[in-house]
């Protein structure tokens, strides 16, 4: 695990400027949360978190704050996943176009599923008719940040 600052910044895509869209790598398709990927989902995140200095959750408190929170809709937790149905990453969104939580498999890295969940996400709240998408990435978390940058996401003030 990577020692982190702690400290968090804000990042927002406008939705108003120009995204692209998903170009997925071959095989690999999205889809959304089913009650069945839950225990997997929560094994990648806990995978993910454990990189940059988050903390482990257990199964029952992760799914029990989770699925009662009133900004979740397993409609906004996208998976994206190869022809075996294995999960290789998941980007799980609050109703208010805020990403909660994205992780990438270790084995699927470095092929632009990160990428494409994240213009993904902006697709659809798009459609929803949200003006952005926010997010919040611990500071040295860089490999996250030059995603986050690639797609054209920046900082803003926590109350902004
Ligand atoms: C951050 C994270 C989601 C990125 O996922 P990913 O699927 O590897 O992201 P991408 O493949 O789109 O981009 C990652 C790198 O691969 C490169 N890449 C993308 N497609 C590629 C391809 N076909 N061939 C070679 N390299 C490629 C990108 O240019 C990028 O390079 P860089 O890191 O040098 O800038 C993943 O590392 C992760 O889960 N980390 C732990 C959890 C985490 O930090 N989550 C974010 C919390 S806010």
């Amino acid at each position: 695990m990577k020692a982190n600052t702690g400290e968090a910044i804000r990042l927002r895509r406008d939705l108003k400027a120009p995204t692209k869209r998903p170009n997925w790598p071959k095989a690999v398709v999205v889809r959304t949360l089913q009650p069945a990927d839950a225990t997997s989902i929560h094994a990648l995140l806990n995978l993910g978190a454990a990189e940059y200095g988050g903390e482990a959750t257990g199964f029952d408190d992760w799914w029990a704050s989770l699925s009662t929170n009133p900004e979740f809709d397993p409609a906004l937790c996208f998976l994206a996943v190869d022809e075996d149905q294995k999960i290789l990453g998941v980007a799980q969104c609050w109703t208010s176009a805020y990403l909660k939580d994205l992780a990438v498999h270790p084995e699927a890295r470095r092929r632009g599923v990160g990428e494409n969940l994240l213009w993904h996400v902006f697709q659809v709240f798009r459609q929803r008719g949200a003006s952005h998408v926010d997010l919040k990435v611990v500071a040295d978390n860089l490999t996250a940040r030059r995603l986050y940058d690639r797609v054209g996401m920046v900082a803003v003030a926590f109350d902004g």
